[in-house]
């Protein structure tokens, strides 16, 4: 089981050093990954808990300013790395092209990306909800080999759920993951999207899905605590 904390552009410096005191305590009976802002990955480290980032440039090292390459976050000990969040697709217009290009980028350093897919509610409500997966699997995964798809994690985050508290049916998720299990059989699949404490017991009932992709509940370890307690017993 995968957990990976997604902690988006929250807490100051004050904030981030207290959260990782907490993190500490948490139980880890599973795989938990921290993808903090970029600016904290220098002091990070928690023990028994890997390192991600939450996005990489889509360049190599160069004149870029602004970004972080693959080999500087692979120098800084990142091991895995979310490509595509919709909310990078969203307010920085990240193309699938863009995606695949990080991805490549990524495995070229060792670094496993997390390649976040989903519809939008309205793509959903008109059934064109697997055109849209399939369409992202296949684009942002263009040109890869057989082993390559095999090392990167596939997020599946269906858009509307993203800190909405809403949330589809066991149904609805397992019929997703299936798809891109289909495509793709030997990838690991998250789930993300307003997973908490409350509904894991639900959501653990679909066994296909390999861990959870968390945005909300990454914030705060005591609940997060109780969701990792509750996600394998
Ligand atoms: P929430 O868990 O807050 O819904 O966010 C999910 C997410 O976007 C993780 O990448």
């Amino acid at each position: 089981m995968i957990i990976a904390l997604n902690n988006k552009c929250n807490l100051t410096k004050e904030e981030f050093l207290q959260y990782k005191e907490e993190l500490n305590k948490i139980k880890k009976n599973v795989k938990l990954i921290l993808c903090p802002s970029n600016i904290y990955i220098g002091f990070a480290k928690v023990t028994n808990i890997e390192l991600g980032a939450q996005n990489v440039s889509k360049t190599v090292s160069g004149a870029y300013t602004g970004e972080v390459s693959a080999a500087q976050l692979k120098s800084m000990g990142v091991k895995y790395c979310i490509v595509g969040h919709s909310e990078r697709r969203k307010y920085q217009y990240e193309t699938d092209e863009d995606i695949n290009k990080k991805v490549k980028l990524l495995l070229k350093e060792g670094i496993t990306p997390i390649i976040c897919i989903g519809e939008e509610k309205k793509q959903r409500e008109t059934n064109s909800h697997i055109e849209v997966i399939t369409k992202q699997i296949k684009e942002d995964l263009k040109n890869l080999t057989n082993e390559e798809k095999e090392k990167v994690i596939i997020a599946y985050e269906p858009i509307w759920s993203i800190g909405t508290g809403l949330i589809p049916t066991n149904y609805e998720i397992k019929e997703i993951v299936n798809v891109i299990k289909y495509h793709l059989p030997n990838t690991k699949v998250l789930y993300g999207g307003s997973a908490n404490e409350n509904n894991i017991e639900e959501l653990r009932e679909i066994s296909v899905i390999d861990g959870y992709l968390l945005g909300g509940l990454s914030l705060k370890p005591e609940k997060l605590d109780i969701f990792l307690e509750k996600v394998e017993n």
